[in-house]
């Protein structure tokens, strides 16, 4: 075997032949690692007619083709089968990526674990036998059908599949896997996607699903996973805080379903508890009213979801006041306070800013903003906003209050869970019915309109 080496971008997976400073294609800097690999096969130098003779015939009409949807494998979690469009498509190739020590391996071994009659193959490279043993009796999981594999080599991984012929191989995690026909070591660009491109052939062909568990490091973008998502079918994220117990499942592609999905668990000391109603606990159970706290109806993928949001406005010490956020942007926050500051003649610049989401949870919903801006003004004010009211409206510069989508979806959330009123933005009112409502809406146009109702 003749062995030559190329440089690979370890951001994007970039090739080159020569070492580069600058990666062509995601602009990084000092990206490139020389890594070895096997002299490429020369493609067969074929014209079409000879193409045309060996007679096969790969072409079929679209409308022969039957479109029969082959059978999704369930399983008991409905997060799981939820984030991916509806169960285990046969033949899938699904990558979850996550921060280590997030709960990867948890969740796939506990839901493994839990599918009865179905024989799965779980690879692990990170861990020995009886590490993941003591895991599954932490778990309180047993299964009969369930087989545990510590190999790294695929070819040494397919001819046991070859021998068990399970109905479902876990593999974690990618970056262990070792192709004896790359040089380069494990985890390396040219490695991770040679063994992924070996795993995608199996699957196709086998008709048997395969989730690839992968690192990712805290910015979210590194070698490994993000080259191979689009050779994957399916990208799941797992995600959340390490300080918190609730973990988020987040569907980033799908070939089989909607990326709007999401997965709630928490974390416990027996393995991840899936969260079927995930307001309840991401409200905080208060008696006394506290300033600076405001109820958010959110909607994260196409649930409905009502959060807080906790602020602190005090004093600064230091000329440059703080701001400092934790499930938030910062620039979002920025924004809003140069909008209160100029539409609304508060004095934030004098101020130290925390903003917190409770519950470990990052928010992206704009719809978030208006909770934000009201948590910002109770703190200013000292005043504590009444309780059972909750608010759902985007912010823009000029302070006027923006409507949102699926307002009766999160109108239903916040009288589901008992509150008493609900602040969306005025133009929200157009085609939307709010007198089914028992929960009372009030719409309200720009932020000084929300200051002289709410205070
Ligand atoms: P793990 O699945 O090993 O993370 P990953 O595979 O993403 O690296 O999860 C590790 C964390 O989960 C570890 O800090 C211990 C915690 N944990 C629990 O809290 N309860 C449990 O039942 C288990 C199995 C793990
Ligand atoms: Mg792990």
């Amino acid at each position: 075997m003749k062995i030559k080496s190329a440089f690979f971008c370890q951001n994007c997976g970039y090739e080159s032949a020569k070492w580069t400073g600058k990666c062509p294609s995601c602009n990084q800097w000092n990206t490139f690692v020389e890594e070895k690999i096997q002299k490429d096969v020369p493609l067969r130098n074929q014209s079409w007619q000879q193409e045309k003779e060996n007679g096969r015939n790969n072409i079929v009409n679209l409308s022969e083709v039957s479109a029969v949807e082959e059978e999704r494998l369930l399983t008991p979690d409905v997060e799981l089968n939820r984030v991916l469009g509806g169960g285990i498509v046969p033949g899938s190739l699904v990558l979850v990526g996550g921060e280590p020590g997030i709960g990867k391996s948890t969740l796939f071994l506990q839901n493994a674990l839990h599918l009865k009659n179905i024989t799965t193959l779980y690879v692990s490279g990170e861990e020995s036998a009886s590490q993941v043993k003591m895991r599954a009796d932490r778990l309180q999981a047993t299964n009969d059908q369930f087989y545990l594999l510590t190999e790294t080599n695929t070819q040494t991984i397919f001819q046991e599949i070859k021998k068990l012929r399970p109905q479902l191989v876990v593999i974690d995690s990618i970056q262990t896997l070792q192709s004896p026909f790359i040089e380069s070591a494990p985890g390396s660009v040219s490695q991770i996607r040679e063994t992924a491109a070996e795993m995608q052939r199996f699957a196709k062909e086998s008709h048997v699903p395969v989730f690839l568990i992968g690192h990712i490091t805290k910015d979210g973008s590194i070698a490994g996973p993000k080259i191979l998502e689009h050779m994957v079918d399916t990208v799941l994220q797992f995600e959340g805080d390490q300080h918190y117990a609730y973990r988020i499942l987040r569907t980033i592609k799908n070939r089989f379903g909607s990326t709007a999905e999401l997965g709630i668990y928490e974390m416990t000391g027996t393995g991840l508890r899936q969260v079927t109603n995930p307001s309840e606990i991401l409200i905080s159970q208060r008696e006394d009213l506290l300033s600076g706290v405001a109820i958010a109806s959110t909607m994260e993928g196409m649930r409905p979801m009502l959060i807080e949001v906790q602020a602190l406005v005090t004093q600064s010490v230091y000329g440059t006041p703080q701001r400092t956020v934790t499930g938030f942007d910062l620039r979002r926050l920025q924004l809003l306070l140069a909008v209160l500051e100029k539409r609304g003649g508060f004095h934030f610049g004098v101020k130290d800013v925390f903003l917190n989401i409770a519950g470990g949870i990052r928010a992206e919903d704009p719809a978030i903003d208006l909770a934000v801006l009201c948590a910002l003004l109770s703190s200013y004010e000292d005043i504590a906003i009444a309780n059972k009211i909750c608010f759902a409206g985007e912010v823009g510069l000029s302070g006027e209050i923006r409507a949102v989508n699926r307002i009766e979806q999160r109108i239903a959330e916040a009288e589901k869970l008992g509150f008493d009123k609900i602040f969306v933005s005025r133009y929200n009112k157009k085609g939307a019915d709010f007198s089914k409502f028992n929960i009372e809406v009030i719409p309200v146009g720009r932020v000084d309109e929300v200051y002289s109702r709410l205070f």
